[in-house]
């Protein structure tokens, strides 16, 4: 009997996972393209295990091409709460000016890949990044008593960019060096391209950790919402 019922539970399994996969492409809305912050004395985040910058962080304006080449798709399996997604950046460029205090933690990335330490920095910022694909699968974790959801298991088989260029001045000092800012942008894409699959795991768990650390206060609601999808509407053009 007990064959029978496990035998019937793949079966209702196999075909409510026929049903209950929905694939989700964004974003919804456009996003503005150039953004155009305005300057803040609000700048800080955090990114626990990775980085952080500390409450009384400031920007200057800030202008952002190439969000409107952001896209993603995923595919979610509701049963068993699986998803796989894509995420691409084909170009990016952001230029501002910047004060801020904090830490990067790029370990085990080597420290001539992608310096780690605390860091104090002022001046001005420029990044770029071209052609990133970002894809893998993650499964998600409900918490019933705190209705909270978490990342529970993360795959990330692939993860290029064509190019990377950061330069946020002489007066960025991290663990108590300034960066070659030239140097550390014709480096990044071969140093990541070998480093990255010879340290997956604990890349990717770090990742875990900060993507957790995001969502800390998304409810089951809000993921329904999310992968709902589609339905949201669109504020016109130049309204952001
Ligand atoms: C940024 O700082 C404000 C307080 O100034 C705080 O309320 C907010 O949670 C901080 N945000 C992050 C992401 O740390
Ligand atoms: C930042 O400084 C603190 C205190 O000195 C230290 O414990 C921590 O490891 C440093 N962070 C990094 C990423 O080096």
């Amino acid at each position: 009997m007990k064959v029978i019922a496990v035998a019937l539970l793949l079966v209702a399994g196999a075909f409510a996972n026929s049903i209950k996969q929905t694939r989700e492409t964004g974003p919804p809305c456009p996003i503005a393209d150039p953004l155009i912050d305005e300057p803040s004395d609000q700048l800080n985040f955090t990114l626990n295990p990775i980085a952080q910058i500390i409450v009384g962080g400031s920007h200057g304006l800030t202008t952002i091409n190439g969000l409107s080449t952001f896209q993603y798709e995923y595919t979610i399996n509701l049963i068993q709460l699986t998803a796989e997604f894509t995420i691409t950046l084909t170009t990016f460029d952001l230029t501002s000016t910047y004060t801020a205090e904090g830490y990067v933690d790029a370990r085990p990335l080597s420290q001539s890949c992608i310096p780690s330490g605390n860091f104090t920095g002022t001046g001005p910022v420029a990044i770029t990044a071209a052609g990133l694909v970002v894809s893998g699968s993650a499964t998600i974790f409900v918490n019933l008593i705190t209705d909270r959801i978490s990342i529970r298991l993360l795959s990330i088989p692939n993860l290029v960019f064509d190019s990377l260029t950061a330069d946020l001045g002489p007066e960025f000092i991290i663990g108590g060096a300034p960066v070659d800012w030239a140097q550390f942008s014709s480096n990044i894409k071969s140093c990541v391209d070998t480093e990255f699959p010879a340290n997956r795991d604990d890349v990717v768990e770090k990742f875990r950790l900060a993507i957790n650390e995001l969502i800390a206060d998304f409810t089951l609601q809000d993921f329904l919402d999310l992968i709902g999808g589609g339905d949201s509407t669109c504020p016109p053009p130049g309204l952001v």
